[in-house]
């Protein structure tokens, strides 16, 4: 059976008060239309058009990006959702088959509820099937009316119902799947004698209903995945309960979690068993963490990979590799293009950009390492400066394997330091260092003898030195 998807995406979102697009919102990970068009995915639809209305050209946009395979129809006045359908159905031409219908605010739906929703639909040739669900607050939904034998006689807007019908609690998730020809026969029908004087999508039940065509309604499990999203209150409910279902999933494929409510896994993101997942973690975009890695407390990685037994505890990194049995933290930040190689690490008070560390190289302490290339089991003292910015232009350091740095050392780049080398505490290098040579750029030391006695007498400084002096005379003596 082809099958063609149409999403409705052209609603502004009044009540979410935002410059952005209500499906545009971000979700752990996605998207709110995001989620829907991969729930959609496994359908193996033909064609997949949404329907964009407000701030159009963001919508199309966002849609390009993500999901380029979709094209989109203009619903240039908002006349209600089967206006919309009609709309998506002229601008695909001739379809045959199964159209699926889904808002584009129902972002936990899950693949497999959609999946049987339409080989329900396809097996039983109906004209149209409807996703309900049973809630414990109907409020605001489109409610499924039922006739005397348990079939379904129709579906009303909340603000159409009459009492009785407010009091049912089967409502209409707004996902179906229909019939392509009998879909555009009834479209062409609908009125707009409603309290909205919009074309409602779901008139079309009722029409089927009349001409003795087959309806169903296809009960979700989990009524949770029919949640819609109108303002930011539940946007927060739903990141929650998506929260919970991914760390649930993680948890059960051997992963520990020490806090699931303070663990914030994106949907794009992976952990492989037996990787501990410690309080206030946020794992987003492309990131992955390996088996055997400890990440947590505090820690935010975003598109950031975490190798086999590393350890990452109170750091933030954005586009980094930490490779196996690497260490990094307490309190470090990985910036773009850090790449840490295995039994690395990367210490306190650290960041690093754009540059890679070799096998077991290390830079413990209070350090900004920027545009490098360092080679294996390289140790960069505390204090370490990469000074890679001219104020024009970035240049590049480059520092062999087995260096040791001193303290508060600075590489004006460009640079170069060969294999073996060390420098001297305080060096600001801005010459090559030839391997196995000791760098020392300071100034040398001049002890001004007895300054304090005489500049500052009478200070409990002048006469810790007058008492140390004489302690050290008498001693000579
Ligand atoms: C709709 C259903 C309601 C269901 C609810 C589930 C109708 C008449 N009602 O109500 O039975 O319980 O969804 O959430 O369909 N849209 C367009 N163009 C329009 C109007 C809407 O593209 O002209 C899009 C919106 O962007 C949204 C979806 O259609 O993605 C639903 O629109 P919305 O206004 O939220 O419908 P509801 O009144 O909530
Ligand atoms: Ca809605």
């Amino acid at each position: 059976m082809t099958r063609t998807v149409i999403v409705l995406a052209a609603g502004e979102g009044k009540r979410m008060k935002s410059d952005l697009p209500k499906m545009l919102h971000p979700l752990l990970g996605r998207s709110l239309v995001g989620h829907v068009l991969a729930a959609a995915a496994p359908l193996g639809a033909e064609r997949t058009l949404a329907v964009v209305g407000n701030r159009a050209d963001q919508v199309t946009a966002h849609l390009a990006e993500i999901a380029p395979e979709v094209s989109t129809a203009l619903q240039a006045q908002q006349n209600g959702t089967g206006h919309a359908v009609r709309i998506a159905l002229e601008a695909l031409g001739d379809v045959a088959g199964t159209v699926v219908v889904l808002n584009g605010d129902v972002p936990l739906l899950r693949p497999e509820t959609l999946q049987a929703l339409v080989e329900a639909h396809e097996n039983a040739s109906a004209a149209a099937t409807v996703l309900g669900a049973e809630v414990p607050n109907p409020t605001g939904l489109g409610r499924l009316v039922r006739d005397a034998d348990g079939g379904l006689a129709r579906i009303v807007e909340e603000r159409d119902a009459t009492p009785e019908q407010r009091a049912i609690r089967e409502i209409n998730a707004g996902i179906y799947a229909f019939d392509a020809a009998a879909l555009r026969a009834a479209l062409a029908k609908l009125t707009t004698d409603n309290d909205q004087g919009e074309e409602y999508l779901t008139d079309v039940f009722a029409l089927f209903v009349a001409e003795g065509s087959p309806v169903r309604v296809h009960l979700a499990a989990d009524a949770v995945e029919t949640l819609g999203c109108n303002d930011r209150a539940e946007l927060a409910s739903l990141r929650a309960l998506l929260r919970d279902r991914i760390n649930l999933d993680l948890m059960r494929s051997g992963v520990t979690i020490i806090d699931p409510a303070t663990t914030w896994v994106d949907v794009t993101a992976t952990v492989e068993r037996d990787a501990l997942l410690e309080p206030n973690v946020q794992l987003r975009g492309a990131s992955s963490v390996a088996s055997g890695a400890v990440v947590g407390p505090d820690v935010t990685l975003i598109d950031t990979s975490v190798g086999e037994q590393a350890q990452v505890v109170r750091a933030h990194a954005v586009q980094a590799e930490i490779g196996p049995n690497v260490s990094v933290g307490p309190y470090a930040y990985l910036r773009p293009g850090a790449r840490i190689a295995r039994k690395g690490k990367v210490g306190t008070f650290v960041e690093i950009k754009n540059a890679s560390l070799g096998e077991g190289t290390k830079v413990p302490h209070l350090t900004y390492v920027g545009d490098a290339t360092i080679g294996e089991h390289t140790n960069i003292g505390a204090g370490n400066l990469f000074a890679n910015y001219s104020g024009t232009t970035k240049s590049h350091t480059t520092i062999g394997s087995h260096v040791k740095t001193s303290c508060d050392t600075t590489f004006v780049a460009p640079v170069t330091i060969g294999d073996g080398a060390y420098t001297a505490a305080g060096s600001v290098i801005g010459k090559d260092v030839p391997p196995g040579a000791l760098a020392v750029a300071r100034a040398h030391q001049r002890n001004i003898e007895g300054w304090v006695q005489r500049t500052r007498g009478g200070t409990a400084s002048a006469e810790a030195a007058e008492r140390a002096l004489k302690e050290q005379a008498g001693e000579e003596g």
